[in-house]
């Protein structure tokens, strides 16, 4: 962590941490956007090929707006250090390629996003690993999934789609008992509401392109966690060719500046949409643990101190209706993805499945926009 932010409050930090400053004072962290470095002599050149992945030589390996992002990552999320990446995607399967070298096996949630799903499910095994899928709101089967050579645990503590609660604490103390990292997708929650390292957990990904960046404009992702541990993620970042871009690292570092303003809002915001929703005769189930009959409520509550974020989802009674609904959302924009200052509606590969990920537009207008569209199924 950032020694001389750290006591300060996530707020103070989400603003201040990692921002140095640079010649000419300016008052946010430039962008580096450069392939590589001026070498000032050959010694210098000698410091960087040993150290290529924390010394500016090549942006592969290292750059300052990259490393400054870094820095405020690693501060809001309660860990030593953190490392950016090109998406979410890029954080997940270079961890789990460091993870897993050589053969080793994970145990993954069987509800996670779709392209994790399918990268642990039809990939990890041609590079040597291997992947089993449980229930993980059953502990006991999460317990008899463990291996001799199984490495990590990996899941979402709020899943997608349909917004399962799980038991952090009770997972990092099962994977620590049998000496399994546990990773944490933290996507849907984001820092606002929930820092895994705080529980213990070793490794904590997420899609930076959704609540860090928050606009819907640069895809990135992220890992935080111990630094010996991701000294050697950040070792096959640079090989592979993972990082984050500088100019996606400074959208990033500037949409974290407002990650509290905004989640606070969606939070409220959702609360409200899911239960205008759970009360309308269209829906059938509604996904969103804020609602009291949810059955991750109460975990949820402990888990984030009440406030249950920003993502709802909804089947429909009537299938049948499911494009009519869809088509009929104006304000609520037709588009996958989530976390965006712009309330999003994604539609799954189920029946009678749809997402809603809350912006932090008027509630009213969402409120009018959500019951014309379920009235299509009326
Ligand atoms: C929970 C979760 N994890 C990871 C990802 C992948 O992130 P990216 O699209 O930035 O690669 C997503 C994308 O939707 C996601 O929802």
């Amino acid at each position: 962590m950032d020694d001389s932010t750290a006591k300060l409050g996530f707020a103070t930090r989400l603003v201040h941490s990692g921002e140095e400053r640079h010649p000419f004072g300016s008052i946010t962290t430039p962008v580096f956007d450069t392939a590589s470095f001026v070498m000032p002599d050959f010694a210098a050149h000698s410091r960087a090929v040993r150290d290529m992945s924390g010394l500016p030589y090549y942006t592969r390996g290292y750059n300052p707006t990259v490393e400054a992002l870094e820095g405020k990552l690693a501060s809001i999320e309660s860990a030593e250090a953190a490392l950016a990446f090109s998406s979410g995607m890029g954080a997940i399967t270079t961890t789990l390629l460091t993870l897993l070298r050589g053969g080793g096996h994970v145990v993954a949630s069987d509800e996670l996003f779709v392209a994790t799903a399918t990268w642990l499910a039809e990939d990890v095994g041609a590079f040597g690993g291997a992947c089993t899928f449980v229930d993980f709101t059953d502990l006991a089967a999460v317990e008899r999934a463990i291996r001799a050579d199984t490495r990590a645990l990996f899941f979402e503590e709020l899943t997608n789609p349909t917004l399962q609660v799980l038991d952090l604490a009770k997972l990092v103390a099962l994977g620590h008992a049998r000496g399994v990292a546990v990773v944490v997708d933290n996507t849907f929650a984001s820092p606002a509401l929930l820092r895994p390292a705080e529980f213990g957990a070793d490794l904590v990904v997420h899609s930076a392109t959704k609540y860090l960046s928050g606009h819907g404009r640069v895809l990135a992702g992220t890992v935080a966690g111990r630094v010996e541990q991701l000294a050697e993620i950040r070792e096959m970042r640079r090989r592979i060719g993972t990082g984050a871009t500088p100019h996606n690292a400074a959208a990033v570092l500037d949409g974290m500046k407002t990650l509290q303003l905004r989640v606070e809002r969606q939070c409220g915001s959702a609360l409200h949409l899911a239960a205008v929703a759970d009360a309308h005769p269209a829906t059938g189930l509604v996904h969103y643990p804020g609602l009291p009959n949810h059955p991750g409520h109460a975990l949820a509550a402990r888990l984030t101190g009440g406030r249950f974020g920003g993502m709802f989802s909804f089947t429909l009674r009537r299938p049948e209706r499911k494009s009519s609904v869809y088509d009929a959302f104006a304000v609520i924009t037709r588009a996958t993805s989530l976390g965006d200052v712009a309330s999003l509606v994604d539609s799954f590969d189920s029946p009678d499945l749809l997402r809603v990920s809350v912006g932090i537009e008027d509630v009213a207008d969402l409120t009018a926009d959500l019951t014309a569209a379920l009235d299509q199924a009326r």
